[in-house]
C-alpha cells in the first residue's frame, strides 16, 4: 500500500530536477539547454537568414503574416500556424510530448519543510494551467493571461477590481450574465455602482465615464447614479454586442477610459484572438469566454483574462487564487488541444455564417439582419478596421414571435441551445435563453426584441445550413402570415406568399451557388498548387540546362 502512495522513482526525481518557472508567471524564456528550443533556434535562425536574403527586415513579418502582428518572436508565421507551433513554452516538457502533459493533480511535494517548489497547490497553480495560460498570453499579446472555470468567474473578477464604493460603466447590449452580475451582485454584494450606456455612442460613453451627468443617466431607466459624481473605475465593452451586434469604438473608447485613469475591459467572445485583440486596440484587459471559439465542442467551461501591465495581472491573479475561480488541470488541457484547431473552426464557421447572413438578408421573413459582415451594419467599416471578420454569430428579427418560435424550432440541424462557438450549429431565442435574466422592461427599453432569433454557426456543409434554414424559414413565414402579422387578408396575403416563397427560394439559389463556390474554392487552391509546383520543376530544370550550357567564347 505505502508503495503505491509512495513511487518515488528516478524518473519522478528526474521529472522534479527540469527546470520549471514559479506558477501563474508571464511568458517566460524557455530554458537555453534543452535541445527542443536549440533546434527552433536554429530555425528560427535559418528564417531570419531567409528574410535578410529576401532584403525583408524584421518590420516586415507583419506584412508577411497579412497584418497579422507574429507574436514577437520575428519568425513572420500566421497566426494558425502559430497555435500550432508556439514560440515559446511556459515550461519544457522532457519528453517533447505532441499533446500537451496534464497534470491531473491537487497537491505538490516541495523541496523540504521550509521550501517551496514552483508548484505546491492547484488552486494556487499548475503546469498545465500555466501552458494554456502562456498560450493565451502570447494570442493575446499579453503580459499574462488567466484562466478561469467560465467567462462568468472571470468577468466576476474584472468587476472586482471597482473597489467598494466604486463606479463601472458598462454597455448596454451585453450578454444576458454579464447584465446580472453587473445590475444584482456588483452593486448589491460589492457595493458598486454600475451605469449602463450606448457603447456604440461615443459621446455618451464618454459623459457617462467623466459622469457629469450628461450621459447614461437612465435612458433605460436603470441607471441609479442619481447625480452623484464618482470617478469611474472600470468600463466594460462588448464588441460586437450579444446579441445584437452593436459595434463600439474599442480604441476611442479605451483611449478615454485610460485618460480617465480606469481599466477598460473587453469581452471578447464573439470573435476569439484570431479574429480581433483588444490588448492591440488599447484595452488593458481582454476577456474570453473560452467555452466558446477556444474550447470549440461544447465540452468545457473557461474564461480566460489576458492583461496588459504586470501590476494589474498581479491583483487578478490574486483574486483568481484568492477565490479559488483558477481552471482545472483537465479543462486546461481541453482548452489547450482547442486551440490548435482554433483556426480552422473558425474560418470555416465564419465563412458559413456570412453566407447565411447574405441569405437571411435576401430572404423576405427577417425585418432586420445584424451581421458585422454584411456591408450593410451601420458599423460595418468600423468593425472592419478593428477586426478582421464578422465572426460566427449573427442575429435576425421578424417582427412576429410565432414566426421566429417557428424557425427555431423548426430547424433540424441549428439546435436549439445557448451558447455559440462549438462546432455545431445552434439556434435561439435569447430573450427567452441566454437573456431571459435581464427583466422584460428593461430588455424593451435596450431595444432587445422578443423575436429577436441568434444564430451561432458551425462549420457544417454551408449548402445544408442554407437548406435547411431555407425550410426552418418557409415554416416562420407561414406562422407570420397565419398570424396576419405582416402580411394583409385575403387574396392580398395570398400573393404576397407566393411572391414571399419565390424570393426565398432565389435566396436559396444564391446561397446554394455560394457554397458551391466555396468547396470549388478548396479544390481549385489544390489544383493551383499542384500547377505552381509543376511550373517550378520547369523552371529549375530550364535554369539548371542554361547553367550547364557551355559560355559562348568572349569574343575578342
Ligand atoms: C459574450 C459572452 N460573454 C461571457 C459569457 C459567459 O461565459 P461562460 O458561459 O463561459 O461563463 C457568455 C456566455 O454565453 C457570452 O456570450
Amino acid at each position: 500500500m505505502a508503495l503505491l502512495l509512495h513511487a518515488s522513482s528516478a524518473a519522478c526525481a528526474r521529472a522534479a530536477a527540469s527546470p520549471l518557472p514559479p506558477p501563474c508567471r508571464a511568458p517566460a524564456a524557455p530554458s537555453s539547454a534543452a535541445i527542443y528550443w536549440g533546434r527552433r533556434r536554429h530555425r528560427r535562425r535559418l528564417a531570419a537568414a531567409a528574410a535578410a536574403s529576401d532584403g525583408a527586415s524584421d518590420g516586415d513579418a507583419a506584412a508577411r503574416t497579412g497584418g497579422v502582428p507574429d507574436g514577437g518572436d520575428g519568425r513572420g508565421y500566421h497566426l494558425p500556424t502559430r497555435l500550432l507551433h508556439p514560440p515559446s513554452s511556459a515550461f519544457e516538457d522532457p519528453f517533447r510530448a505532441s499533446g500537451s502533459p496534464l497534470y491531473q493533480t491537487a497537491t505538490f511535494a516541495q523541496p523540504s519543510a521550509v521550501e517551496m517548489g514552483p508548484y505546491d497547490y492547484t488552486r494556487s497553480g499548475n503546469p498545465t494551467r500555466s501552458h494554456f495560460e502562456h498560450q493565451m498570453a502570447l494570442l493575446e499579446g499579453a503580459d499574462r493571461a488567466l484562466a478561469f472555470t467560465s467567462g462568468m468567474a472571470a468577468l466576476a473578477a474584472v468587476a472586482k477590481l471597482a473597489p467598494s464604493g466604486g463606479r463601472i460603466v458598462a454597455g448596454d447590449d451585453l450578454y444576458g450574465g454579464t447584465s446580472r452580475l453587473l445590475s444584482r451582485v456588483a452593486p448589491a454584494v460589492c457595493g458598486v455602482e454600475v451605469v449602463f450606456v450606448d457603447m456604440s455612442d461615443l459621446e455618451a460613453v464618454a459623459a457617462a465615464i467623466r459622469n457629469d451627468g450628461g450621459g447614461g443617466g437612465g435612458k433605460n431607466g436603470e441607471n441609479g447614479d442619481g447625480g452623484n459624481r464618482k470617478k469611474t473605475d472600470l468600463v466594460m465593452i462588448e464588441s460586437p454586442t450579444n446579441p445584437r451586434m452593436q459595434i463600439a469604438d474599442v480604441r476611442a473608447v479605451c483611449a478615454l477610459v485610460r485618460a480617465h485613469g480606469a481599466v477598460s475591459c473587453v469581452d471578447n467572445s464573439f470573435m476569439s484572438p484570431l479574429l480581433q485583440r483588444p490588448l492591440e486596440l488599447g484595452a488593458d484587459v481582454s476577456m474570453i469566454s473560452g467555452t466558446k471559439y477556444i474550447g470549440g465542442h461544447s465540452d468545457v467551461t473557461l474564461g480566460v483574462l489576458a492583461v496588459r501591465g504586470s501590476g494589474l495581472a498581479d491583483r487578478l491573479a490574486f483574486l483568481q487564487n484568492a477565490e479559488g475561480a483558477g481552471l482545472a488541470p483537465f479543462d486546461c488541457w481541453l482548452a489547450a488541444r482547442g486551440l490548435k484547431t482554433m483556426a480552422l473552426r473558425v474560418e470555416r464557421a465564419q465563412a458559413n455564417a456570412a453566407l447565411l447572413a447574405r441569405f437571411l438578408d435576401a430572404h423576405p421573413l427577417p425585418t432586420r439582419v445584424n451581421y458585422a459582415g454584411l456591408p450593410g451594419h451601420p458599423g460595418a467599416a468600423l468593425h472592419a478596421s478593428q477586426a478582421s471578420g464578422g465572426g460566427a454569430v449573427l442575429s435576425f428579427e421578424t417582427g412576429s414571435l410565432a414566426a421566429s418560435r417557428a424557425v427555431a424550432e423548426g430547424s433540424d440541424l441549428f439546435k436549439i441551445t445557448v451558447s455559440f462557438g462549438g462546432v455545431e450549429s445552434l439556434v435561439s431565442l435569447p430573450c427567452f435563453m441566454s437573456h431571459a435574466a435581464i427583466p422584460a422592461a428593461v430588455r424593451a427599453a435596450r431595444g432587445l426584441p422578443d423575436d429577436l432569433v441568434r444564430l451561432a454557426v458551425g462549420v457544417e456543409d454551408a449548402a445544408d445550413l442554407a437548406r435547411d434554414l431555407h425550410a426552418a424559414m418557409a415554416l416562420g413565414l407561414a406562422a407570420r402570415d397565419a398570424e396576419g402579422g405582416v402580411v394583409g387578408g385575403g387574396g392580398v396575403a395570398l400573393s404576397s406568399a407566393v411572391d414571399d416563397a419565390a424570393a426565398a427560394d432565389r435566396a436559396l439559389a444564391r446561397a446554394l451557388a455560394e457554397a458551391d463556390a466555396m468547396r470549388d474554392a478548396g479544390a481549385r487552391v489544390v489544383e493551383l498548387e499542384a500547377e505552381v509546383a509543376s511550373l517550378k520543376e520547369e523552371l529549375a530544370a530550364v535554369a539548371s540546362a542554361a547553367s550547364s550550357k557551355p559560355k559562348a567564347p568572349a569574343a575578342r
